[in-house]
């Protein structure tokens, strides 16, 4: 699955840039990920409920909500209850992530975790047991159109191993850096969802951008 990051599109009309890669076959994306930024877990400031809920009365694709806030436990299940399809909070900020993820899904949403590239995923096993999709960063959080970290990639390596073998069953999702060049190793190492904002955003078309990143992860 690809998903374009609306961080790198034009703000002045997300309605138009989220058109642009919802179009037919392998342009349209999956999800369309929405990332929340809130100026304190993260150095920067982006948009938060309000526009969520009018980009889910403008599309019909699943918004993918990465929320890079401080206590997640207060404000994370009111995009669930707004319709987004999956909310994910940081392990680094959630107080009590189990609490967090049924509160998620009992508001109809799927529950994501993320861990940024020097968290362990080890010491979060139990935790992802409540959890539908993982989000692996590939950037320290805040910023697109950052380098790819390639060491996180045993992450995703261990996550696909746990999946494959039944002890988990997540979506593994992985965001920052993911370009042409990079998407082919992320696939490799076992990652389902990716999530891209400057590659699909900086090109001429983004729904080529999408098809064209879709062919690359398959190869
Ligand atoms: C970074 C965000 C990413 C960002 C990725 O904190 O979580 O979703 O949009 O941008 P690129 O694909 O440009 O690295
Ligand atoms: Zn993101």
């Amino acid at each position: 699955m690809i998903a374009p990051s609306i961080l790198s599109a034009d703000f002045s009309c997300l309605g138009t840039e989220i058109d642009a890669v919802a179009g037919v076959g392998d342009a349209r994306a999956d999800w369309v990920h929405v990332d929340v930024m809130d100026g304190h877990f993260v150095p920067n400031l982006t948009i938060g409920l309000p526009v969520v809920e009018s980009l889910l009365r403008r599309t019909d694709l699943p918004l993918d909500c990465h929320l890079m806030i401080d206590d997640p436990d207060r404000w994370a299940p009111s995009y669930a209850e707004a319709g987004a399809y999956n909310v994910t909070v940081h392990a680094e900020a959630a107080h009590d992530p189990v609490m967090l993820a049924k509160n998620l899904r009992a508001a109809g949403a799927k529950a994501g975790f993320s861990v940024k590239p020097g968290t362990r995923l080890d010491d979060h096993l139990d935790t992802l047991r409540h959890y539908d999709t993982l989000l692996v960063m590939s950037v320290e959080p805040g910023f697109g159109g950052q380098p790819f970290l390639p060491e996180v990639l045993d992450k995703v390596r261990t996550a696909r191993r746990l999946v494959d073998t039944g002890h988990l069953r997540l979506v593994v999702e992985i965001d920052g850096g993911i370009n042409a060049d990079t998407i082919e190793q992320a696939a490799e190492a076992g990652v389902d969802c990716f999530v891209a904002g400057s590659a699909v955003y900086g090109a001429d078309d983004p729904g080529r951008a999408v098809a064209a990143l879709r062919e690359r992860a398959r190869t």
